[in-house]
């Protein structure tokens, strides 16, 4: 009997980086502290919470529209405008299953047999995967790492050709916490528009941004709403990673197909769900500033530690809830580093290279999933490590 299909086998193996090892020393009793997942520490907001069980007490238990909620989709609507500046229609917009559940309708969409897609390197690698098992081939083009990971066009032009369908772009960046400027993106949609190519723009962080950075979303660049699939979910800035919610935007012609996959995958997102998800968008937002502020606090804490170690450069991210020093100095490689510090001190990183080779010389630090006390005592370990 053959087993699996040739698209499993062909894509590469999914692999959880450091947090396999970390379970051993969890179940050995070890006091292990996670920088290593990307979730946050908070609980979700209480009104969020309080429309959903009300929409569960009021029966909403049934099958809903696929494409979501219509109510859902333009509160949606109103704040695609509103804070990405996108002119969207409610039947311009799928509601989702979380950003994976964007991402992949959008792949298997998109991609035919040996298209190549265009990602960012050092990359998330969850995308890696989604488009191997829609036939797809992952090309990388490396960021500008002597210009703090800024894009870098050359780098992309020079992979593009006649197989290449598609740039992916996460913005804010993980694993690097860039949040990339209007230039910066401009270079891609310039990009795309001369190659008649689509982009798939992941912003998952939209919403986490410091220093009044503002996020720009690329679709709102001229010219670009034609060519983009906008991705985002209320996983990270309203802490609901495990309610599994998420929506993605994109011109009207390209939803039967995006509707075609998500029907015969999901069939629609869960219903009371959308209710929560209708109140976190028309609901007090105040809760947001809260949360990114306290990401602030710990942000700033996490790099002035890492910075005062010997050696290490970490310069602040403009977003997300990662630090991404730079280790190198130590002169060995970086999951080496990660294993050791894991071995040592029972704190969990990532190391620079799970998101691709590009990622050498740097370790990933989630400052967002654990209390600012526990970070504090993650860094003293680390501290202690990079001292021996
Ligand atoms: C860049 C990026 N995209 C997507 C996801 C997954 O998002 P979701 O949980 O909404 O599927 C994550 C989670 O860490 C992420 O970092």
């Amino acid at each position: 009997m053959k087993w699996p299909a040739n698209r499993i086998l062909q894509s590469s193996p999914k692999s959880f980086g450091m947090y396999e090892q970390a379970m051993k020393l969890m179940q050995e009793g070890k006091d292990v502290i996670h920088l290593e997942v990307g979730r946050p520490s908070f609980d979700t907001p209480l009104h969020i919470k309080e429309a959903t069980k009300k929409a569960l007490d009021d029966g909403v238990v049934h099958y809903g529209d696929f494409a979501g909620d219509p109510l859902l989709r333009q509160a949606i609507s109103d704040k695609l405008r509103s804070f990405n500046g996108l002119d969207v229609s409610t039947d311009e917009i799928l509601v989702t299953n979380g950003l994976t559940h964007a991402a992949y309708a959008v792949f298997m969409a998109a991609i035919d047999e040996g298209d190549e897609v265009i990602l960012l390197e050092p990359y998330y690698p969850q995308h890696v995967n989604k488009i191997e098992l829609a036939g797809g081939k992952v090309v990388t083009a490396p960021l500008d790492r002597e210009n703090g990971f800024r894009i870098d066009g050359k780098a992309i032009e020079a992979r593009i050709n006649d197989r290449t369908r598609m740039i992916c772009i996460v913005n804010p960046a993980n694993p690097t916490g860039r949040v990339y400027s209007r230039e910066e993106l401009q270079v891609i949609a310039d990009l795309a528009v001369k190659h008649d190519l689509l982009v798939a723009s992941d912003e998952v962080y939209e919403q986490i941004t410091y220093d009044g950075q503002q996020h720009t979303s690329i679709a709102s660049l001229p010219g670009m709403w034609e060519r983009t699939f906008s991705m985002f979910a209320y996983t990270k800035a309203f802490a609901m990673d495990g309610w599994r919610l998420g929506y993605l935007a994109c011109k009207r012609e390209y939803m039967p197909a995006l509707l075609k996959i998500t029907v015969n995958d999901v069939a629609h997102v869960n219903v009371f769900i959308q209710h929560g998800g209708r109140a976190a968008l028309t609901g007090p937002q105040d809760c947001l500033a809260e949360m990114v502020a306290e990401d602030d606090r710990r942000r700033r804490m996490v790099c002035r530690r890492l910075n005062e170690i010997d050696g290490i450069v970490c310069p602040l991210p403009e977003g997300t809830i990662y630090a991404f020093p730079d280790v190198s100095a130590f002169g060995k490689p970086s999951q080496q580093i990660a294993e050791e510090i894991l071995a040592e001190t029972y704190v969990v990183t990532e190391a620079g290279t799970f998101y691709g080779p590009a990622g050498e010389g740097h370790l990933r630090i989630c400052f967002g999933a654990e209390p600012y006390e526990v970070i504090e005592r993650a860094m003293d370990r680390l501290r202690d490590y990079f001292s021996r």
